[in-house]
């Protein structure tokens, strides 16, 4: 890990992350009443700022929490001259107390194909379209897929119906088409999965546990994930790891990333 890569910026002022602290009473910290985005760096380039920094608003705005969202951009730039030209991710945090936090994080390896593990969610309807602090269920899913021997979570309604990663979006193909559950079913409008739907042909389709075992590929998609091939779910191996539009879905995601970043 670079140096920079240990830095926090809080309320505009960087520190070192390990010694940057805030109150004990702030709620973002008692009740998780706050709103966060992470942005990945390729090469010490962020991608799609613009995107976070808009879902950022959009979650504070639906939780009633005041954000000054240039403030966020100009801690992020700090970072960005301090990261160098690394690969890393930036949090953006905003706290109830107030609190405006920017933290360098590496990226986690997430290269290999992963298994999932079924855990019956019901999505808080209050939170919809919000990316709040409240992620103790997220969380817990992935140590309850864990503790099943599995490597994450993919979160099923009561009713049967798939949802997405705890911090991912799902992507799955049956009969040879590519689909993802719709932003209806109650999850996150994931900023990656927005890129995917509009640059490869995918539709938007609704998916019951019943359809598992008819699925030839899936993969999860996310900022700290791109296209992350699935092994398995709930115990069936899928037939194509990766499958071939789990491939193509990568490499039209890196091709993007690169156009984006050089415009
Ligand atoms: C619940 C959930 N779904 C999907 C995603 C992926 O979103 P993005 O592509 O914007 O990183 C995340 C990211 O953290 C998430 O928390």
């Amino acid at each position: 890990m670079s140096r920079g890569q240990n830095l926090a910026c809080l309320d505009g002022v960087v520190g070192d992350a390990e010694e940057t602290v805030i109150p004990v009473t702030d709620a973002g910290l008692l009740r998780g009443d706050g709103v966060f985005e992470v942005v990945r760096l390729y090469e010490g380039r962020p991608f799609a700022l613009d995107d976070h920094l808009v879902r950022m608003g959009e979650s504070a705005a639906r939780l009633r929490l005041e954000i000054d969202l240039d403030a966020f951009r100009r801690d992020t730039e700090t970072l960005l001259g301090l990261v160098g030209p690394s690969d890393a991710m930036i949090r953006l945090v905003a706290t109830r107390g107030g609190r405006r936090i920017g933290l360098v994080e590496p990226v986690p390896d997430r290269s290999e194909p992963v298994k999932l593990a079924l855990v019956e969610y019901a999505p808080l309807r209050t939170l919809d379209g919000v990316k709040s602090l409240s992620y103790a269920a997220n969380m817990l899913a992935t140590r309850l897929a864990v503790e099943r021997d599995a490597h994450e979570a993919l979160l099923v309604t009561p009713h049967g119906r798939l949802l997405e990663g705890p911090t991912s979006s799902f992507f799955y193909v049956l009969g040879g088409e590519l689909f993802t559950p719709p932003i209806s079913d109650h999850i996150l409008d994931s900023i990656t999965r927005r890129r995917l739907v509009a640059a490869i042909d995918v539709q938007e389709r609704s998916a019951s546990v019943d359809e598992i075992a008819d699925m030839s590929e899936a993969f999860l998609a996310g900022t700290t994930r791109e296209a992350q091939p699935v092994s398995e779910i709930e115990g069936r191996p899928l037939p194509e790891i990766p499958g071939p539009q789990t491939v193509a879905a990568g490499e039209a995601f890196r091709a993007l990333v690169a156009r984006e970043l050089a415009s």
